[in-house]
């Protein structure tokens, strides 16, 4: 079984890398912005966020080919999000996705520059989908709140303001699920809107993505302390040096590693009801004990 779901990933994982590849191939490039772009979207990251969107939208009776824009779209924000987080201002990182980070390749001007590329280039993507109207109006709604002020990018305002101060509990969840939880939270909610899925459904699907991404921003900050840099392609230590709080400074590694699997055990219960909930429990299953 767990063989099946590791090809099944792999061929959900092939599909997002051809479609990635395409979308700026035929495109005219004015100085290196494109090339900047390719180097962070193409550098082989997890896919777990487009995966995600797939799986859903197969989930919940659609089809996952139909999905790919949604799910590459999401992509294309989650990579510029990285690159913008690894900049001198914000967690000033040197390596990531196993390659020296974007700004100390490109310079800042044009890492800033790549990731407002891919920003707006990903609601371009929503746009091209071959889908009802209906479900794209949905999905930029969907998406831009999920990445904007009142999701990821507010996630990011208060990791930044939290630097060098202790956080409570309640601040430190808000601000983990604004700023993880919430991408992760739209890469499943889209592939049920791909699918045309109920309302009940795409709650439920939320209830399943916002646990989801909690356990995983809770795993990234255990890894960030007990990974290497070789392991993980990126800086490990970074919270540290930048004084931020995370589960492991307020939990220690045993309550991080509790509250993983707390968060896991809850996402796989808000798939009760759902038929073909198999790779969705594996993947939660799988993050909670990734290494990378
Ligand atoms: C890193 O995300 C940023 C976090 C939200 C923790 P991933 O661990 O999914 O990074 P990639 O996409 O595999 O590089
Ligand atoms: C970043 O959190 C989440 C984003 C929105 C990019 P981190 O700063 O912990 O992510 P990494 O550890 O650099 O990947
Ligand atoms: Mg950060
Ligand atoms: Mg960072
Ligand atoms: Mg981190």
């Amino acid at each position: 079984m767990e063989k099946d779901f590791t090809a099944l990933m792999a061929c959900d994982r092939t599909m997002i890398e051809d479609y990635l590849a395409g979308i700026f191939r035929e495109e005219p490039r004015y100085a290196d912005l494109q090339e900047a772009m390719e180097y962070s979207l193409l550098a082989g990251g997890k896919r777990i966020r487009p995966v995600l969107t797939l799986e859903v939208c197969r989930m919940c009776g659609g089809d996952p080919q139909a999905a790919l824009p949604f799910a590459c779209a999401l992509e294309m924000i989650h990579t510029y999000s990285l690159i913008h987080d690894d900049l001198p201002a914000m967690d000033d990182d040197k390596l990531r996705r196993g390659r020296p980070t974007n700004h100390v390749v490109y310079g800042e001007a044009t890492a800033i520059l790549a990731g407002d590329g891919l920003l707006t280039a990903a609601f371009e993507q929503l746009a091209k989908a071959e889908l009802p109207a209906q479900r794209i109006v949905e999905a930029v709604a969907c998406l831009a709140r999920n990445a904007g002020p009142g999701g990821m990018v507010g996630g990011q305002a208060l990791d930044m303001a939290g630097e060098g101060r202790s956080m409570t509990r309640g601040e430190l969840e808000q601000l983990q699920s604004l700023k993880t939880g919430a991408l992760i939270s739209a890469a499943a909610e889209l592939g049920c809107i791909a699918a045309g899925g109920s309302p009940e459904q795409r709650q439920k699907v939320r209830e399943y993505a916002q646990a989801l991404g909690r356990a995983f921003q809770v795993q990234d900050d255990i890894l960030d302390v007990t990974s290497t840099d070789e392991e993980l392609g990126k800086n490990v230590g970074s919270d540290r040096v930048n004084e931020k709080t995370t589960f492991v400074t307020a939990l220690g590694l045993e309550g991080s590693r509790t509250l993983v699997e707390e968060l896991t055990q809850r996402a796989i219960r808000a798939l009760d009801g759902f038929a073909n909930v198999e790779f969705l429990i594996w993947l939660a299953q799988s993050l909670a004990k990734r290494t990378n």
